[in-house]
């Protein structure tokens, strides 16, 4: 069998590293939690995708640490609060935060098939960092969408625009290789809420899809929880059934959780942060739960 059966069957998997010590060592890494084609991994992501064979995944959506968790502030419900996320948002200065995104952004190359796509989120913190790393890493960069959220919040401080987009990166591994996208299928993606979208025209790179609702946070919510909306457009845009889509940050789950309700995608998610798979879980368990009653 190889890896990716392995894998997505919730095998564990194995390396052998070499340590600093000289000495090999060997360590499995098992599913946190696995079905049907939909696999959670609690370990650093680099570690998972080191043993994941090259040319095996069809698109990755890559959601990395902003590294803007530092004793900034911004408003949440009318208050002023600290902007930061948790110690994984911290920036640990700029050589090693290139370095982090370095890393990733590689790996995530070597397991993309040839014809794979990659999407990077972020904002001013860290966008220029993964797009220049991307064009280092010899990827070829499709579109840079803005995302614009027209719900964004103020800003206190009045000292500069208030901050309402991201940018998400859409990059091929090989400029040469025939990538996916369902054209027609965002043509006429008629969402109405999105005013930037006209009716069965051509689907443009600034989209406006609002921040998370509540109604997607009913299980506690991850303080940089991606809307569905915005995941379910990327995924069907990006992707057709049977792929394999990679999410190295997997977070509250937004993108295996799109890939659910879309259907007929096999998901791998990867977060160091055992309480944000747990939330995953619960929101997968969930949509299981509802089809299984809607069967009834
Ligand atoms: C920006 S959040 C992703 C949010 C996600 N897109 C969602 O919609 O919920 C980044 C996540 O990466 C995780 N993380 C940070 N460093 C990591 C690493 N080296 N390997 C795996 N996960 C990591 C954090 O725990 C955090 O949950």
């Amino acid at each position: 069998m190889n890896k990716l059966n392995a894998i997505l069957q919730g095998d564990c998997i194995e390396v052998i590293k070499t340590g600093i010590s000289k000495n090999t060592v060997q360590r499995s890494i098992c599913p946190y939690f696995e079905e049907n084609g939909f696999l959670l991994y609690n370990d650093d992501c680099l570690e998972v995708m080191n043993r994941i064979a090259t040319n095996t995944i069809d698109m990755i959506f890559a959601d990395p640490p902003y590294m803007l968790s530092n004793d900034g502030i911004t408003c949440q419900a009318g208050k002023m609060v600290k902007v930061n996320k948790g110690d994984w948002d911290k920036s640990k200065g700029f050589d090693k935060d290139v370095k982090f995104h370095e890393a990733w952004i590689g790996e995530c190359r070597r397991i993309l098939k040839p014809e794979g796509t990659i999407w990077i989120s972020g904002t001013n913190h860290n966008i220029f960092q993964c797009g220049y790393l991307l064009q280092k890493l010899n990827y070829h960069i499709l579109n840079d969408i803005t995302w614009y959220k027209p719900n964004a919040a103020p800003n206190l401080a009045c000292t500069t625009f208030a901050h309402s987009h991201e940018t998400l990166l859409w990059a091929k591994k090989d400029k040469k290789s025939k990538h996916i996208f369902n054209y027609e299928l965002m043509k006429h993606w008629n969402d109405l809420d999105d005013k930037f979208k006209n009716t069965d025209k051509q689907m443009r790179s600034v989209w406006a899809i609002n921040t998370s609702p509540k109604s997607e946070k009913e299980f506690g919510k991850h303080p940089t929880q991606k809307p569905l909306d915005l995941l379910k457009r990327i995924i069907i845009a990006s992707t057709n059934e049977n792929a394999i889509i990679l999410d190295p940050f997997n977070g509250g789950g937004t993108t295996g959780i799109a890939c659910k309700l879309i259907g007929n995608r096999n998901y791998i998610g990867i977060d160091t942060e055992q309480e944000y798979l747990d939330l995953t879980v619960n929101r997968y368990n969930k949509i299981s739960m509802e089809a299984c009653l809607s069967y009834e």
